[in-house]
């Protein structure tokens, strides 16, 4: 039985409202990562990066905040700041792969430089006033890179050290290595979060069995997918058509409200949802299609009830969620 059980963090979705409102429907998950926000040189903290890190707009959910930065002194000056706010750990994205981020040598990109890399752990681990974990690609090309980088992170106390196990340019599609992954289970000294593909009970099962010695499993577009994916896992019932759209219509109107009464946002928000959830419905790809087209909420609106009202909910998700 694995120890924990993470939220991975997405980007435009797995935000604030997205958080809590998935927690109070379904849950099962022990830790949400917040998505990363980036410290400025300035440092000074940016209003929607402190709205997100507002403890008190998740309150009773545990929460590891994300930072994504190449500067040692920006990511201490980063973790000072979440220690003020109440956060006991900092984690460093050394995966975004975007062309833009990985292009200014941040997220993925940093592990083109193993020796800058090195400096930057130096500087941080002597002086880092939280426990630092680090989630982690293979590399930018090829997996063997991994050799060399966790001779590196083998050098610090990293709290936790959650693998992707997908090089830059694979971004989330295509093969996961887990050969590699399994040596690097092996040889990492530190604790070790698994991270990729995972959308089944029975593929977190039967991974589970092949990896025992794993700290934690990280799970993010599969309990996106499948809200109940965790609540199964702990022997729950799957989720039924009128719990998701339950769910669903509650996700709309928080962000709605969020977003001040701005329908046509939260709209946009609900189609990203929508991106991983159309799978747990049979035959959604055409209603998808209208969705990823539409740009009007009462649109939007019609599609979601229409999707309720016609598809078939399936067992699992099906379809490659990319
Ligand atoms: C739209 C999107 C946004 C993401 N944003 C982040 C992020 O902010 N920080 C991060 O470490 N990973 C981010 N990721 C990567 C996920 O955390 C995770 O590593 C990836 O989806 C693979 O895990 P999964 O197959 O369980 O979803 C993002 C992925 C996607 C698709």
């Amino acid at each position: 039985m694995i120890a924990r059980y993470d939220f991975a963090p997405l980007d435009g979705i797995t935000k604030t409202v997205f958080r809590q409102v998935w927690n109070d429907h379904f849950g099962g998950v022990d830790r949400y990562f917040i998505p990363f926000f980036s410290p400025t040189s300035e440092h000074v903290m940016m209003n929607r990066d402190l709205k997100e890190l507002d403890r008190s707009r998740n309150a009773g959910l545990t929460l590891v905040p994300q930072v994504m930065t190449k500067r040692a002194e920006d990511f201490l000056w980063a973790i000072d700041i979440v220690k003020d706010l109440g956060f006991t750990e900092a984690n460093l994205n050394l995966g975004c792969p975007s062309g833009t981020v990985a292009g200014k040598g941040k997220g993925s990109g940093f592990l083109a430089r193993p020796d800058d890399l090195e400096k930057f752990f130096d500087e941080v681990f002597s002086k880092a006033s939280l426990p630092v974990s680090v989630k982690t690609r293979l590399g930018i090309h090829e997996s063997e890179e991994f050799e060399r980088l966790l001779e590196i992170y083998n050098r610090y106390p990293i709290h936790c050290l959650t693998i992707h196990p997908r090089v830059q340019k694979q971004f989330y599609k295509g093969e996961v290595h887990m050969e590699a992954f399994a040596k690097a289970l092996t040889a990492s000294k530190n604790p070790v979060c698994y991270n990729g593909d995972l959308r089944t009970v029975e593929e977190i099962r039967a991974f589970e069995e092949k990896f025992p010695t794993v700290e934690a499993v990280m799970i993010g577009r599969g309990a996106i997918a499948d809200p109940a994916l965790l609540r199964k896992l702990h022997g729950g019932k799957a989720a039924t058509r009128e719990e998701l759209q339950a769910f669903t219509q509650t996700l709309y109107h928080a962000y709605t409200e969020f977003y001040e009464g701005q329908a046509a946002q939260a709209a946009q928000r609900m189609k990203e949802v929508w991106f991983y959830l159309i799978h747990l419905f049979e035959g959604g790809e055409r209603i998808d299609r209208k969705l990823r087209r539409n740009r009007n909420p009462r649109e939007y609106e019609q599609l979601e009830a229409t999707i309720f009202r016609e598809l078939p909910l399936l067992e699992h998700p099906e379809g490659e969620l990319v």
